[in-house]
C-alpha cells in the first residue's frame, strides 16, 4: 500500500518547534510506567527528528481524567520513563497549554525535547474546541502526529491543532501502523484469515461484517462464539451470550455461507463453573456443557481446527482473545493461536495483530518478534479494521500537496 500522507521525512525540521503528538496512554502504578511498549513505539520519530536538530515538544492523553487535573493520571511517570529510554534529560511543563509551557517551548535549543502535562486535564481537548486548539499549536512551528491509538477521535489534539499549523505530518509509527492494517485489507496475499475473539459480537460486527467482504475464512472464539451458538439453538449454560443481538449473528452466518467465506466456530471448549479459575476447567464438547457452567476458552480440538485453517494462510489479521487468557487455567487457547500465527511469518505470510488485549497475549507468549506487527491502537486498530477514516489521519497534509 503507498502511504498517502506527508510524513516526518518530508520535514525541513532544525531549528523548528515541532508539536508531536503521540500516544504515550500507558499503564502505570505507583508512580511508574508497567508497560513501555508505546513509548518505545514512538521512539523512531523522535530519534529521527532530533537527529535532525528539530526543538520536540510531545503531548499525549493519559487515562480518562474528568477534565480537569487528577495527580493519579499525570504525565510525570512517563517523563521519568521518557528521559531514561532517551538518556537525556526532557524539559517538563505542568500544563500543556498557556504561557509557561509556550515558554518552555521557546527555551529549546536544537535536539532537545519538552514533555507537556496530560492534554486530558483541560475539557476542552476532548470536546475538540478551537481555541484550545490554538492554544496548544502555540507551542510548536509544525506539527507531527505519531499517535495512531489515538486517531480515531476527532480531538484537539489529533484533529483541531491541524488547522492552526502547517505542515501537519505523519511519524514513523502512524505510517506503520496503516501500512500494515491497510495493506492487509486493501492488497492481501491470499488465503487471508482473519481471527476474531472477545466478550461481545456487538463490539465487533462492523468489522466482522467489514471483513466478511475481504477474508477467505473468519475463525470465531472468545465469548462471542456464545451468541452464535444460541443464534443456532444450541446450549450455552451460563456463558456470556447477549439475547438481543442473536438476529445479528444469524446475519452474520446468512452472509458468509452467501458470500463463500468459510466461518469457522469452535467445536470444543472448556467450560468452568467459575470465570476466575477457582473451579477447574473441563474440556467438553460444544453440545456438553452443563447449565451451570461456562465457556472460559476454546478447546484444545478447537485450537488444531484453528492451526489447520491457519497453516497456508499468506495474511493473517487476529484481533480479540480466545478466552480469559488473563487466568493462566484458561489461557491456552489464545496461546495456541498465538503459537499458529507465529509460524507463520517465517513462511511468507504478513501477520498482523490490533487490539489491546491479543497484543498483550502475544507480548505474554514471548513470540511477539514472530509477528510482522503488533498494533499499538485497540479502538482505533478495530475502527481501521471496519473500514472508518480516522479523523486524526485524515487530518493530516495528502502527500503530494
Ligand atoms: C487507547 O488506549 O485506545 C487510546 O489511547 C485512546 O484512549 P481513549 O479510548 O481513552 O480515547
Amino acid at each position: 500500500m503507498s502511504f498517502a500522507k506527508k510524513t516526518v521525512q518530508s520535514l525541513g525540521c532544525a531549528g523548528k518547534r515541532v508539536l508531536m503528538r503521540v500516544d504515550f496512554n500507558v499503564p502505570t502504578k505507583n508512580g511508574e510506567v508497567t508497560d513501555a511498549s508505546r513509548i518505545e513505539a514512538a521512539m523512531p520519530t523522535i530519534r529521527y527528528l532530533l537527529q535532525k536538530g528539530a526543538r520536540l515538544v510531545l503531548c499525549s492523553h493519559l487515562g480518562r481524567p474528568k477534565g480537569g487535573p487528577e495527580p493519579r493520571y499525570s504525565m510525570k511517570p512517563v517523563h521519568a520513563k521518557l528521559e531514561r529510554l532517551l538518556r537525556m534529560n526532557v524539559a517538563w511543563a505542568d500544563d500543556c497549554v498557556g504561557p509557561a509551557a509556550e515558554a518552555a517551548s521557546r527555551a529549546l535549543t536544537d535536539g532537545q525535547v519538552l514533555l507537556v502535562e496530560n492534554l486530558r486535564f483541560h475539557a476542552e481537548e476532548e470536546q475538540n474546541d478551537p481555541a484550545f486548539a490554538e492554544a496548544l499549536a502555540k507551542l510548536g512551528d509544525m506539527y507531527v502526529n505519531d499517535a495512531f491509538g489515538t486517531a480515531h477521535r476527532a480531538h484537539a489534539s489529533t484533529e483541531g491543532v491541524t488547522h492552526f499549523l502547517k505542515p501537519c505530518v505523519a511519524g514513523f509509527l502512524m505510517q506503520k501502523e496503516l501500512e500494515y492494517l491497510g495493506g492487509a485489507l486493501e492488497n492481501p496475499k491470499r488465503p487471508f484469515v482473519a481471527v476474531l475473539g472477545g466478550a461481545k459480537i456487538s463490539g465487533k460486527i462492523d468489522v466482522i461484517t467489514a471483513l466478511l467482504g475481504k477474508v477467505d475464512r473468519l475463525l470465531i472464539g472468545g465469548a462471542m462464539m456464545f451468541t452464535f451458538y444460541k443464534a443456532q439453538g444450541k446450549a450455552t449454560g451460563r456463558s456470556l451470550v447477549e439475547d438481543d443481538r442473536l438476529d445479528m449473528a444469524r446475519q452474520v452466518l446468512a452472509e458468509a455461507a452467501a458470500k463463500g467465506v468459510d466461518l469457522v466456530l469452535p467445536v470444543d471448549m472448556i467450560a468452568s463453573m467459575a470465570p476466575d479459575g477457582t473451579a477447574a476447567g473441563l474440556d467438553r464438547d460444544i453440545a456438553d456443557i452443563a447449565q451451570n457452567e461456562m465457556g472460559v476458552d476454546i478447546g484444545p480440538l478447537t485450537q488444531k481446527l484453528f492451526a489447520a485453517k491457519l497453516a497456508d494462510a499468506k495474511t493473517v489479521v487476529w484481533n480479540g482473545p480466545m478466552g480469559i487468557f488473563e487466568v493462566q487455567a484458561f489461557a491456552a487457547g489464545t496461546m495456541g493461536v498465538a503459537n499458529a500465527i507465529a509460524l507463520l511469518k517465517d513462511k511468507g505470510a504478513v501477520t498482523v495483530v490490533g487490539g489491546g488485549d491479543s497484543v498483550a497475549a502475544v507480548q505474554q507468549s514471548g513470540l511477539a518478534e514472530k509477528f510482522s506487527h503488533l498494533s499499538t491502537g485497540g479502538g482505533a486498530s478495530l475502527e481501521f479494521l471496519e473500514g472508518k477514516v480516522l479523523p486524526g489521519v485524515a487530518a493530516l497534509d495528502d502527500e503530494g500537496k
